[in-house]
């Protein structure tokens, strides 16, 4: 057995990284056609940052696991051929702005369909909408002639920042087919490392669509508290506490209820809209309407958080310096694709803010890339304003301290654990007055941050004390 990757993204890399690991006897080859990606992959600076990923790599790097730009030849010597390439949202013409964008996943049919003959087994990586499999099948059969195949569905549910962990040890192994010799060959390369009670096994549209659907109602849930957490903030009521509450109900859960300023990610907007795309070609609109309706929530929370820093600073910010803390859509991770900081920044920058931004992960170029590009409308236009916003009214910086000198307000929109472990008395010290807070991800210690001195504004938190007559 033979396996080949294509695409050594967020989720090829570090999957089969981790199949090369486990499976010393498997040749594992992860094919980009991003020669700088795979220059990365093969030097000791990896293209992505994830916990634990750097010793995984080592272990397998030059013994079955080989990152290179040869995808022909990949193909052409690997029994199973996984398709993990990106699907971003489509951005122009039919269903722009919801439906996937599948050029790259179809390229990859026709290339594997073009360099290979015997049999081999494809198996869809990367997240796609019901019945792709339908597609790559029909270009397989139609492209190539000595050629026999299947094609299976298994999608992956890591998470960035504990991708090694969710590797290693996931809830579910999900597997979608219709040949059950594919589907066994599938499983025994998983079965090396995770028992097989927890290796699922579906027909292919299942597969497909529960993907989607998982998404989905992950996303759903932070939208659901972060709903609850405008109404906390009007009411005195605390959103963390409603959350550990209704969290302790074992039909509800505690996972996935902490508010935020907004989910970010490469998947849950994307996933959310291609499952909308799909109810309407369906004609199904009240379902698809149900389902947009969290990505609207979404939207409205980051939208309301930078609404929040400018009310409450006295109705400007123009010309005040807010410090940034955090610009990853999460902890432990240097992603920054649909990161709710992008959007914020970019509110606030409108309202001429001057930022001084620090991330411990993410560089400089990536946070004025994003800001450009949330800044660009349809037509690949940015007005001079945005333009010289950018050019002038943004600062990297190396740590927090810098982020907060001179610094009229802090706004915290990443959860890195650093930010918690600050001499908060030397920050205080050094901003203006009103030394203002806004934590998007209620990080820090209310308490302790306000007999510092700070004025602290969390999310879902009302930012006036309750009276004792109230
Ligand atoms: C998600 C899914 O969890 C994973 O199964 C799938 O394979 C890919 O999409 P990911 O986007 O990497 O993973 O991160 P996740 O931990 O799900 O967080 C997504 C966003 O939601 C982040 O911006 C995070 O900050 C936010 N979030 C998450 C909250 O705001 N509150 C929560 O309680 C949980
Ligand atoms: P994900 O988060 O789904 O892993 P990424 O964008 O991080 O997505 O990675 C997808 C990778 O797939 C990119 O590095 C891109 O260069 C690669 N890719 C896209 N199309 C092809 C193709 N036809 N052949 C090889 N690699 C491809």
């Amino acid at each position: 057995m033979k396996i080949c990757c294509i695409g050594a993204g967020y989720v090829g890399g570090p999957t089969m990284a981790m199949i090369a690991k486990q499976c010393p006897e498997i040749p594992v080859h992860v094919v980009d056609l991003n020669q700088a990606r795979i220059d990365a992959w093969n030097s000791d600076q990896l293209p992505i940052y994830e916990p634990g990923l750097h010793e995984v790599v080592m272990e397998a790097r030059g013994r079955n696991l080989t990152f290179s730009t040869q995808v022909d030849a990949a193909i052409e010597e690997a029994d199973m051929v996984f398709i993990s390439v990106n699907t971003p949202t489509k951005t122009y013409g039919i269903g722009a702005g919801r439906a996937a964008n599948l050029e790259f996943v179809e390229k990859c049919a026709r290339q594997i369909a073009r360099c290979s003959s015997g049999h081999k087994i494809v198996v869809e990586k990367s997240t796609l909408p019901v019945r792709t499999a339908q597609a790559v099948k029909r270009i397989l059969s139609s492209e190539a002639t000595n050629l026999t195949f299947d094609v299976l569905s298994n999608p992956e549910f890591l998470a960035e920042g504990t991708a090694v962990e969710d590797l290693l040890d996931p809830d579910r192994v999900l597997i979608g087919g219709e040949s059950q010799q594919a589907i066994d060959a599938l499983c025994d390369v998983y079965a090396k490392w995770i028992p097989r009670e927890r290796i699922l096994t579906t027909n292919l549209w299942s597969s497909e669509l529960s993907k989607l659907t998982a998404n989905a109602f992950l996303a759903q849930r932070v939208s659901s508290i972060n709903a609850i957490s405008a109404l906390c903030e009007a009411t005195g009521a605390d959103v963390d506490e409603v959350a550990r509450a209704i969290g302790t109900d074992s039909r509800i859960g505690p996972k996935f209820l902490k508010s935020s300023i907004g989910f970010g990610g490469s998947c849950f907007q994307k996933d959310i809209l291609n499952l909308v795309y799909l109810c309407e070609h369906f004609g199904l609109p009240e379902v698809a309407a149900y389902w947009e309706q969290v990505v609207i929530m979404n939207d409205h929370q980051k939208q309301r958080f930078s609404e929040r820093i400018v009310k409450t600073m006295f109705n400007t910010v123009s010309d005040k310096k807010i410090g940034i803390w955090g610009f990853a859509f999460k902890k432990d991770t240097n992603d920054t694709r649909e990161s709710a900081a992008i959007y914020i920044c970019r509110d606030l920058l409108r309202e001429r803010a001057r930022l001084t931004i620090y991330d411990p992960r993410v560089p400089v170029e990536q946070i004025r890339a994003e800001l450009t590009y949330a800044c660009t409308d349809s037509n690949g236009q940015i007005s001079d304003a945005d333009r010289h916003m950018i050019e002038n009214n943004i600062e990297v910086v190396d740590d927090c301290y810098a982020a907060a000198d001179q610094a009229h307000a802090i706004a915290v929109l990443t959860e890195w654990d650093e930010f918690k472990e600050l001499d908060f008395q030397r920050v205080h010290d050094t901003m203006l007055r009103p030394a203002f807070l806004f934590d998007g991800r209620n990080l820090l210690d209310r308490e302790s941050m306000e007999s510092i001195g700070f004025e602290v504004h969390a999310i879902g938190k009302s930012s006036q004390k309750p009276r004792a007559e109230d």
